[in-house]
Formats: C-alpha cells, sequence, structure tokens
C-alpha cells in the first residue's frame, strides 16, 4: 500500500490533499440531504460535477482545499478550504463539509479547523479569517466560536430553504485571538 500522504498533522485527524481516490465518498457527502441542508449547493452533484471540482482543486493557485482524514482508520470525514485568499488585505474565508455525519460532535472539525488557522496565519501570514453560517446551523457556528471566531454581523434572510427565508450569520477570527486560544 502506498505511504500515506500528510500535510498538516493533528492528534486525531491529519489534512491532506484531495484526491481522485475521493470521489465517491465526496460525491455522497455533496447529496446527503442532512449534509448539504446549510450548504448552498442545491442541486444534485452527479460523478462528472465531483470529478470536475476534485480536478480544480487538485491543481495549486487559488483556494486551498484540504481533506481532513481520520488518523486511526484512513476515514475521510470530509473537506476544509481556506478560500477567497487576499493576499493585500490579509484576510480569507474557511469552508467546511465534513460529510461523515456520524462522526460529528466529537472535536473533529474543530481540530482541522485549528490546523486551518494555524497554517493561514503563521504559513500564509494572514490576519483574519471570515467564515459564514446559517443562523439555524448550530452545530456550524458553536464549532467556528470554539475555534475564536467572533459573531461581526448578520445578513437578514439571505438564504431560501426549506420554504422559507433564513439569516445568515457573519464570524471571524483574528490572529491574536486564535494566538491566546492556542496557548
Ligand atoms: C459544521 C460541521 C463542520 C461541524 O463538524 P463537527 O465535527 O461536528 O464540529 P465540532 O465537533 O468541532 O463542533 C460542533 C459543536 O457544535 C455543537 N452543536 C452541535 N449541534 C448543536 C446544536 N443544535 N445546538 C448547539 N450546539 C450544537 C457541538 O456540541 C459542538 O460543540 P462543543 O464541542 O462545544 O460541545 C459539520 O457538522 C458539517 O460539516 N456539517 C455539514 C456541512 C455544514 O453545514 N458546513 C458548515 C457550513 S457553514
Amino acid at each position: 500500500m502506498q505511504d500515506k500522504i500528510v500535510f498538516l498533522e493533528g492528534k486525531r485527524i491529519y489534512l491532506r490533499p484531495i484526491d481522485l481516490s475521493d470521489l465517491e465518498t465526496l460525491q455522497r457527502y455533496a447529496n446527503d440531504p442532512v449534509v448539504r441542508r446549510y450548504l448552498t449547493n442545491v442541486i444534485p452533484v452527479s460523478k462528472i460535477d465531483e470529478e470536475t471540482w476534485i480536478k480544480k482543486v487538485m491543481t495549486r493557485g487559488g483556494d486551498v482545499n484540504f481533506a481532513v482524514v481520520l488518523k486511526k482508520n484512513q476515514k475521510l470525514l470530509g473537506t476544509m478550504a481556506l478560500m477567497k485568499i487576499n493576499y493585500v488585505d490579509g484576510v480569507a474565508t474557511t469552508g467546511s463539509m465534513l460529510g461523515a455525519k456520524e462522526e460529528w460532535n466529537k472535536g473533529y472539525a474543530k481540530e482541522a479547523k485549528m490546523l486551518v488557522l494555524e497554517y493561514a496565519f503563521m504559513t500564509l501570514n494572514l490576519r483574519k479569517i471570515c467564515s459564514a453560517a446559517f443562523a439555524d446551523n448550530k452545530g456550524s457556528i458553536k464549532h467556528n466560536l470554539n475555534c475564536g471566531y467572533k459573531i461581526e454581523g448578520k445578513r437578514i434572510k439571505q438564504f431560501y430553504r426549506d420554504g422559507k427565508y433564513h439569516d445568515e450569520i457573519l464570524l471571524a477570527v483574528f490572529k491574536s485571538d486564535w494566538l491566546k486560544l492556542k496557548k
């Protein structure tokens, strides 16, 4: 078996590049109604769609996308990304999709996000990382708060889902706050 590829290593999870071998699992996660409930994707994701996306994120430049993998059994939990990187302003936006819903609420997203933030602040020299979530997405908001993010604002009735409009909560974490949390 090929040695595993590790880009960033945590205690229970590690981050590596996304690969074509992740296609079937990621396509399954992307289509799962429970997983995509608070995501912007509302159109079925075909194998070709997923393959096109993976081929795009496999090449360097632009957004930085990671596969989040459980160390104990090499299970692919999902993906995490650093998007809209702006080196002039020193800002970027994180996005998380841990599609293995049976593994939620075990702190895996926090562990992965703390690695992504360390990379953003200490390697890419960014200073502020943003995020956004449906107001009803309590797990996502709590997970971000656990990583040092603070709520900066709210967009009223920004999304339409399940027959009604939902507010969007805007969050961000500054390097200084993340450093205090990391200690
Ligand atoms: C959001 C997501 C990344 C969180 O992953 P996770 O591994 O469960 O996150 P963590 O375990 O690190 O943190 C979740 C926190 O939310 C809390 N939580 C979960 N559901 C909650 C609810 N209904 N109300 C309040 N808190 C809740 C958990 O208790 C935990 O907090 P704690 O560790 O302080 O107890 C994952 O659920 C996911 O990928 N969901 C689908 C895609 C998605 O919505 N992505 C975010 C888009 S903004």
